[in-house]
């Protein structure tokens, strides 16, 4: 099969794992042509390490004909600008979450692409590893009857204490819980329930600032405006009947990861969607709680997967996953938690979308299509 040739822009910290699978896991279907990044050292760091060929600025990446696929891995404030500079240019686009920081970008970007007859993709992509995929199964199966509720929190301590090289970003709208950590919660409701309908919530700041006291930072003792809300709770109403509550908060201690479906014949207990594994149990009427093998692959950490699903509809014509059409949907619901919270009623979306098709059973290692 034809290897689609793709350049990244943003060579930081997730950098490293999308460049290690797509050099590895998914090479038989992508090739990594180029990386650039505002500071070429990182941009050649990286290249370095994963044999690519090409270090380019964003306009020379651009500007490469043979690069059919943008990966844009930089911060949230250029994915939507930089998205359309890409479109403009010709490529299919993947980019890191938060889709974009308002709706208009959003669908500025979606219209591009539909314009230009490209595809747009978001992550996350971890709702298509084993542990979200086998859930999916479950509940398409009827293992817990009809799912009507569910309950998600994330909730970790902010920017690491310092210790992200850019840290002020998860300070900002778009490292807040909800833009940050949210989609990863978001996407996984969307895919086991389908979309959402209308939205309520709360969001809070503990503090206006944060003191970095971690003394492994490079601002050690340094004092941040906190910019964003950093303690979020949500309703969901699904447009299938199910009701759910979402938490994500920062400005707290370690990392507390939770997310269950409760159905008419069970609960369903759904491993951290911010990873690709991790173990599925289901709670049965009985009282009884049973571990279910996975019955999908893809649970190691395979971050890249929704760059490789786009390579395969590229190929075949099919929809890819990890759409732009998911992340608007998953953008408008965190908007509207935050305009619920301000106009203190419920917020009505004006966005939909499908459920993304499960993958196949039976998948052979390295390949999403059966
Ligand atoms: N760090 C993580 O664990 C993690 C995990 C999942 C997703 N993400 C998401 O990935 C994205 C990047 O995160 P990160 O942690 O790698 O951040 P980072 O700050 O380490 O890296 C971002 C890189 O993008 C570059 N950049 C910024 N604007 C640019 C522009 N206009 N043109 C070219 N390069 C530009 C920066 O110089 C920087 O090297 C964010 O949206 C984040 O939400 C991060």
């Amino acid at each position: 099969m034809r290897k689609i040739k793709a350049g990244v822009i943003g060579a930081g910290v997730i950098s490293n794992i999308y460049l290690k699978n797509l050099t590895g896991m998914f090479s038989n279907i992508v090739e990594v042509k180029a990386v650039a990044d505002l500071v070429q050292e990182l941009a050649r760091k990286r290249a370095d390490e994963y044999n690519i060929p090409h270090v380019y600025t964003v306009d020379e990446l651009l500007a490469d004909s043979e690069i059919e696929i943008v990966l844009n891995l930089t911060a949230p404030v250029a994915h939507a600008p930089l998205n359309l500079r890409a479109l403009e240019a010709g490529k299919h686009v993947y980019t890191e979450k938060p889709f974009a920081l308002n709706r208009e970008d959003a669908d500025q970007v979606l219209a591009l692409a539909q314009q230009k007859g490209l595809l747009v993709g978001c992550a996350p992509d971890t709702f298509l590893g084993a542990g979200i995929q086998t859930c999916i199964k479950l509940i398409d199966d009827g293992w817990i009857g009809t799912p009507y509720s569910a309950n998600g929190t994330i909730i970790m301590g902010n920017s690491s204490g310092g210790m992200h090289p850019n840290f002020q970003n998860f300070l900002k709208l778009g490292g807040d819980p909800i833009m940050d950590m949210g989609p990863y919660y978001l996407t996984a409701l969307i895919a086991l329930l389908g979309p959402v309908r209308r939205v309520t919530g709360s969001a809070q700041q503990l503090n206006g600032e944060i003191t970095i006291l971690n003394p492994q930072s490079h601002a050690f003792g340094q004092t941040f405006p906190l910019e964003a809300p950093t303690n979020v709770h949500a309703v969901l109403d699904f447009a299938s009947g199910a009701v759910a509550s979402l938490q994500a908060a920062k400005e707290s201690f370690g990392y507390s990861p939770r997310l269950e479906v409760f159905g008419t014949e069970g609960n369903l207990i759904v491993p951290d969607p911010n990873f690709f594994g991790g173990a599925v149990f289901i709670k049965f009427p009985s009282g009884e709680t049973k571990e279910i093998p996975h019955s999908h692959a893809y649970a190691e950490e395979g971050r890249g997967m929704g760059v490789a699903d786009m390579a395969y509809a590229i190929q075949s014509g099919r929809a890819n996953r990890a759409s732009g059409q998911l992340a608007r949907h998953v953008l408008d619901i965190s908007l509207g938690i935050f305009e619920a919270s301000s106009s203190e009623k419920h917020v009505h979306l004006q966005s939909t979308v499908d459920r993304p098709k499960p993958l196949p059973l039976g998948l052979k290692y390295n390949t999403l299509d059966a």
